[in-house]
């Protein structure tokens, strides 16, 4: 089951949270002990792989995101032999595994920052007399001076110094911890802030600028962001990926100003795929649904790779709230589902949970909270897995609101109706169904307000974003919602339709 290189290509990717998917040491924070315990539960939902968030040694400042050690694990997800025990009992039942790697920066714990700030080997670092006008993504300036005077680059918090990598010793490094993970079985790499690492020559300002410097998915560059000496980075990894058996693959986050500027990061000699995030920012509009889509997959067709599909993640509010209710939420997952390429599912998701919006602000611990008022921890509350008492966790690291007893997974285990039981179905027949996965597909005329998107063989989908039931053709294989007495689709629902 594991021997198609090609997995990725149309792969689900369930990504893990680990903080907050399941604890086995019941200390509050999930696990890796967690995640194993739970590979059942994955298989059944019938995903082909995980993408673990970092669970490295770090001090937290960012969930994670700011590692003091890139070869262990931090002790409070558990020890490098229980990563390959997960790694081993996710291979036996034909799940893959993906890790994040974090190269735009260490945290400020890593022994080569300790060291710079003893003033020793600072040039592994971004460190100048002066700052410059460059602004952290997570609010303030993206500088923090330290004891003796000079300065240090960080684009997010303080607490994660960007690495330097115009230093020969750093891209090493990072080759090495590449091959550190592959060594121990790991199927892929998702590339934090892939779009980083190399700054333009000379450190420039950006300018007067009204609103924040760096836009997710603005029109503008900016001189720290998406330059293209990052592209040598990814031409010096992909050999080394691909001298592993057995389809090694990276997925770039990569947030740049255009779907052209994305899919130069996929390729032959670079990463593998990239995050769509265009598809996750549309609303919920057939329109603007369609417009992603057509941009999608005429990008992906240029670099000869699919495309990939995500509508919720750890840094954006879960798509329930976005799209404003569970049903178009789980009409927008059956569209995803059923478009060609790979799917990337964030851990709570398929139980139709939503964004935690009233979380006690002393609770908060978003580094994006205290910079900039804004926080994703709503999106990282902890997974109710049993719908009694404690929900599956003692003393959870964030408030588990108590009515997610009801959505539970153990609450929608048996309930044919669920969110869970909804997601179970689409991957199931997306595994079985030959119009589903890879390949093309063709848009159906339509009225305004509906998608009506035929895949061949045989492969009808309809989504309804207006507010009149439409009649369709075909024998209903799966619908995101119950349809009208007559077999039509109603508004905020979609459907697969055998034809
Ligand atoms: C992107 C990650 O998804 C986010 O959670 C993190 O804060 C930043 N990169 C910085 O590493």
């Amino acid at each position: 089951m594991l021997g198609n290189d090609d997995w990725w290509r149309d792969a689900v990717v369930y990504q893990v949270y680990p903080r907050s998917f399941a604890d086995a040491d019941g200390d509050g924070v999930g696990d890796l002990e967690g995640v194993r315990g739970r590979l059942g539960y994955l298989a059944d939902l019938g995903v082909d792989a995980i993408w673990l968030s970092p669970f490295y040694t770090s001090p937290m400042a960012d969930g994670g995101y700011d590692v003091a050690d890139y070869r262990d694990v931090d002790p409070i997800f558990g020890t490098l032999a229980d990563f390959d025990a997960l790694v081993a009992d996710a291979h036996a039942r034909g799940i893959r595994v993906v890790v994040d790697l974090v190269p735009n920066h260490s945290s400020d714990q890593h022994p080569w920052f300790q060291q710079a700030l003893r003033g020793e080997r600072r040039d592994r670092y971004v460190f100048r007399d002066r700052p410059n006008d460059w602004e952290s993504i997570f609010g303030g300036p993206a500088w923090t001076r330290t004891a003796d005077g000079q300065w240090y680059l960080h684009l997010f918090a303080p607490e994660q110094p960007d690495l330097n990598w115009e230093n020969p010793e750093v891209r090493a490094e990072f080759r090495d911890i590449l091959r550190f993970w592959l060594d121990r079985g790991v199927d892929g790499f998702r590339i934090d802030v892939a779009h980083g690492m190399i700054k333009a020559d000379g450190l420039p300002d950006v300018g007067q600028k009204e609103g924040p410097q760096a836009e997710m998915l603005g029109d503008e560059r900016v001189p720290y962001f998406d330059q293209d000496g990052v592209h040598e980075i990814y031409r010096e990894w992909r050999p080394i990926l691909d001298s592993y058996p057995g389809g090694r693959m990276a997925v770039a986050e990569a947030w740049v100003s255009s779907p052209e500027r994305l899919a130069r990061y996929v390729g032959p000699d670079e990463l593998h795929q990239a995050f769509n995030f265009e598809f996750m920012m549309a609303d919920f509009h057939a329109k603007s649904f369609r417009t992603v889509i057509d941009k999608s997959l005429r990008e992906a067709e240029l670099v000869g790779a699919p495309t990939t599909w995500v509508l919720s993640n750890h840094d954006k509010p879960r798509h329930v709230t976005r799209h404003g209710s569970l049903a178009r939420a789980r009409a927008a997952t059956l569209l995803m589902l059923a478009l060609p390429g790979s799917a990337y599912l964030y851990n709570g998701e398929e139980l139709g949970l939503p964004e935690v919006l009233d979380l006690p602000d002393e609770l908060r611990q978003d580094p994006a909270w205290l910079r900039r008022g804004e926080s994703r921890d709503g999106c990282r509350v902890p997974i109710p897995w049993t719908s009694s008492g404690d929900l599956g966790w003692r003393d959870p690291w964030l408030p588990i609101p108590p009515e997610w007893s009801a959505l539970s997974a153990e609450a929608q285990e048996h309930d044919p109706a669920s969110t869970l039981n909804l997601y179970r179905a689409a991957l199931r027949l997306r595994r079985s169904h030959p119009a589903l996965g890879g390949g093309t597909l063709r848009w159906l005329d339509s009225p305004k307000d509906v998608l009506a998107i035929e895949r061949d063989p045989g492969l009808v989908v309809v989504l309804n974003t207006g507010d009149q039931a439409v009649k369709v053709p075909g024998e209903v294989l799966l619908a995101s919602g119950p349809l009208a007495d007559d077999g039509a689709v109603p508004p905020d629902t979609t459907a697969w339709l055998q034809t």
